[in-house]
């Protein structure tokens, strides 16, 4: 098992939609085993496939570990059920972006089906930190980044902020 390397926007596979997993075989077991390692020793609460270059519908989560309750997910496959009509904005920050976070808007609750790597279907509702977390994590599985939930001005003054500090 190893921490693995993390991709870093603008690099072109976190735009990119993802292929669903066909079958967890070893080989997915162990990815996500070092996926969640990765997550860990970020230290982050959400790392998706293309994150680590894999192009797989698959990521790892644990919303709640920095605050002593860790429960490590690991979602194959994962499509939302429902969605909440309340929207909340939030703060988020990104492994892939480094030293920025975004003001994103999104469903403050929503269900989220997926398969679990015992081949597991599991359905879970989540709120508050989880179902922003959920969120974003399914985006980076479309190829979605916080920068594409912005309007114009706002994402050009962040990435302005984001190239200036990585040079
Ligand atoms: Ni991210």
């Amino acid at each position: 098992m190893s921490v693995l390397p993390i991709v870093q926007w603008p690099d072109p596979r976190l735009m990119e939609i993802c292929a669903p997993v066909a079958a967890i075989t070893p080989e997915i077991e162990t990815l996500a085993a070092e996926m969640l390692e990765t997550m860990y020793a970020a230290p982050g609460r959400g790392l998706a496939g293309p994150q680590v270059g894999a192009m797989i519908r698959m990521f790892v989560m644990d919303a709640g570990w920095k605050e002593g309750k860790p429960d490590p997910l690991v979602c194959i496959n994962p499509m939302l059920q429902e969605v909440g009509e309340e929207r909340v904005s939030n703060s988020e920050g990104c492994l892939s972006i480094p030293g920025v976070s975004a003001d994103v808007s999104r469903p403050s609750q929503v269900q989220m089906v997926w398969t679990g790597l015992n081949g597991a279907r599991f359905v879970q509702s989540f709120e508050g930190f989880g179902a922003v977390c959920v969120q974003h994590e399914l985006d980076h599985l479309d190829g979605v980044v916080t920068f594409d939930h912005l309007d114009a001005d706002t994402r050009a003054a962040l990435e302005a902020v984001y190239q200036e500090q990585a040079e």
